[in-house]
């Protein structure tokens, strides 16, 4: 096994051996490439580069006990990185070339598949953009879809411990009917300045609301956002939010532990209503949240009193993450073992 901190490993980038890569070109895609560089070359009228037709996924590859490499879900975002090569005009990655090169990217860098029980992960960054020169506003003609991972930990340094999250209500992330509903880089470019203000201000994370009404909440920075009430499970239902694939599968967790499940829009106002709330994504997991400070109105919710994690929040974390490793049943066929 490699000389690798698993258990101190941070959610960031990690110089692995290997990345895949494919050009779209003349309408077609290309044979998949391999390379250990880690740059690429662009021409430097790529429309990426300037009118951001960037889409990018995430998603994960775990080590069970029995050894296995598990990866969760992968159909799911190759679905999701479809629609948002649909919604910003890019060339579609196939599914059997996404299957081929995240597995690829995997089995090459099989060495930095982390140890089962050390709480790390290997994390894969598909990425698909507009390689090709353009001046006038339009979608390129060549595309580039490109593979790289990095073992990782917790994206938020806390772990499975509450953070504190700042409600903004002075930015938004992205307009009714714009893209926030893909995975684009742009959303996250306009992300950033309330996130580095809430950073610097103490909090992990900021919460978003919806853009027309400045009512409903929406995106919690690069997660969704849930809640506990009783015995539902309440998320949002918003057309700016990013359709998490962890939320989608929490929801059918929480099915099957005997919770409700409420998909739709949750005012601001009901932030006093809910007994655990948390940010869940691949990257994030569940991350409990112990207070939300808005810091427009200057009021504080108060959760995970003590630091202690919601019994619900708890059972939905253990559960997921087991299915994850294999510890626990897969019974909805989520995980495909990488061979
Ligand atoms: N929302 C945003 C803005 C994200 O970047 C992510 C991460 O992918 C999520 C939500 C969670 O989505 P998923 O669970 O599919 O990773
Ligand atoms: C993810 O959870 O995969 C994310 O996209 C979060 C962030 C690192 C962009």
């Amino acid at each position: 096994m490699e000389n690798i901190a698993w258990g101190e490993l941070p959610f960031g980038y990690f110089k692995t051996d290997y990345n895949v890569r494919a050009y779209y070109r003349n309408g077609k895609w290309g044979e998949m490439e391999i390379s250990s560089s880690e740059t690429i070359n662009i021409h430097m009228a790529a429309t990426a580069l300037h009118y951001g037709q960037e889409a990018f996924e995430g998603l994960k590859a775990f080590r069970g006990k029995d050894g296995k490499i598990r990866l969760f879900r992968w159909e799911e975002n190759a679905k999701r990185m479809r629609r948002s090569a649909q919604g910003i005009m890019m060339a579609h990655v196939p599914d059997d070339l996404f299957y081929k090169a995240i597995s690829t990217a995997i089995t090459l860098n099989e060495r930095f598949v982390p140890p089962y029980g050390t709480g790390a992960s290997l994390y894969l960054r598909p990425l698909l953009f507009g390689s090709g020169p353009q001046v006038g506003v339009k979608p390129a003609n060549e595309y580039m879809f490109l593979v790289f991972v990095a073992p990782v930990g917790p994206y938020f340094k806390e772990g499975f411990k509450p953070v504190d999250i700042q409600l903004v209500r002075d930015f938004d992330r992205a307009a009714p009917l714009g893209t926030g509903h893909i995975k684009v880089g742009g959303n996250y470019a306009a992300s950033m300045l309330p996130a580095d203000r809430a950073h610097k201000e103490g909090y992990a994370s900021v919460l978003f609301l919806d853009a027309k009404e400045k009512k409903y909440i929406d995106e919690a920075g690069p997660a969704n956002f849930f809640g506990i009430k009783g015995k539902t499970y309440v998320t949002p239902d918003s057309g700016t939010i990013l359709p998490s694939i962890t939320n989608m599968s929490l929801r059918q967790i929480a099915k099957d532990i005997g919770l409700n499940v409420d998909l739709r829009p949750i005012a601001a106002t009901e932030l006093d209503t809910f007994d655990e709330v948390g940010a869940c994504g691949t990257a994030a997991i569940i991350t409990p949240i112990g207070r939300i400070f808005d810091r427009s109105e200057n009021k504080t919710y108060e959760y995970a009193k003590d630091g202690k994690v919601g019994p619900f929040s708890k059972k939905l974390y253990d559960t997921l993450v087991g299915i994850q490793l294999g510890d626990i049943e897969d019974k909805h066929n989520w995980n495909t073992i990488v061979e």
